[in-house]
């Protein structure tokens, strides 16, 4: 095989209570990318189309992460890279991350797989540090395995694909303006109450047992981040607004996805997350703010091959 075309999924981090560990991707949303070999050694980013992203290998999360998996493995060749990039860089929903994944997943599949897809995170990751200033797993590892996933570190017993309860879908909506996780890591404290970790674990312990019994009350319950989702929601328009109606209308969590400004609901069913896509549109309507908005079930699929020759 030399060349490779790959779909990378958009990805739902944090979930709520699981802040820097737990993703999930969104179903047929995310960028497509080239990869192919070449007998130039090293990494090049050839061709970006779509939305603007570095061309300068040096900077680009996909080189960056592709290049240090190449000083591991030590091909005998090297690579060209092409992005289409439809996910809006600081959006939220994984943009750094579905490059950073979607390079050393091609490259290790045009080397016939020598690493498994646990291993290839800690790749990924050093490719997220490169625009976020931080080797976070949680939109790396669900767009590699698919899934929700929590990441305790990268040792591979300590990535586990949790159960997904079988009616949850998600709704996401997506403010086109930009937050640089960089920035929106940076308004974070270093220091956090105990009361506040307190709940925070007590939140996690709980969503992680309802997801293993299908308990969509204890589901409801659980999903609240009482952390991190107080500082940085004065980065997003309308997010209270959004917020109480996701509630209102049933959602079973809504909380910020990733480092915004994309928002997330966790609903039951399918009609569900419709009902809170006409709600929530028309509350960002008022905002004069451009969006987008998806449904998704949590995708149980990652990165997938396109095409290859
Ligand atoms: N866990 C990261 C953060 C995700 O919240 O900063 C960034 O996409």
């Amino acid at each position: 095989m030399k060349k490779i075309k790959i779909f990378s999924p958009a990805t739902v981090s944090n979930v709520a209570c699981g802040f820097d560990i737990l993703g999930f991707p969104i179903e047929s949303f995310g960028d497509e990318m080239v990869i192919s070999k070449s007998d130039k050694k090293g990494v090049r980013i050839t061709k970006v189309e779509g939305y603007p992203v570095p061309i300068d290998s040096k900077k680009n999360v996909a080189s960056v992460s592709a290049q240090k998996l190449i000083n591991d493995l030590k091909p005998s060749c090297g690579f060209e890279i092409e992005i289409k990039k439809n996910i809006i860089p600081g959006s939220g929903i994984g943009s750094s991350g579905s490059n950073a994944a979607g390079s050393v997943y091609g490259i290790n599949k045009l080397l016939g797989e020598p690493l498994t897809l646990k291993q290839l995170i800690k790749y990924a990751m050093s490719g997220e540090a490169a625009s976020s200033l931080t080797e976070h797993p949680d939109n790396v590892a669900p767009a590699l395995l698919g899934g929700l996933v929590m990441v305790k570190s990268i040792h591979e017993e300590n990535i586990i694909s949790l159960p997904v309860p079988k009616d949850l879908f998600c709704f996401v909506i997506n403010p086109k303006i930009e937050v640089k996780t960089s920035y929106s890591r940076e308004i974070l404290p270093s220091n956090v109450a105990l009361s506040s970790m307190t709940k925070q674990v007590a939140n996690f312990g709980t969503f992680i047992y309802a997801l293993h019994t299908s308990n969509y009350d204890l589901i409801k319950v659980s999903l609240i981040d009482n952390v991190i989702e107080k500082h940085r929601k004065k980065l997003i328009p309308s997010f209270d607004e959004v917020q109480k109606k996701c509630l209102e209308l049933g959602a079973l969590g809504c909380s910020i996805s990733g480092s915004g400004p994309s928002i997330f609901a966790i609903t039951k069913g399918e009609e569900n997350a419709e009902k809170i896509n006409t709600e929530v549109t028309k509350i960002y309507k008022k905002t004069n703010i451009d969006f987008s908005t998806y449904i998704s079930k949590i995708s149980s699929k990652g990165i997938k091959v396109i095409d290859s020759n």
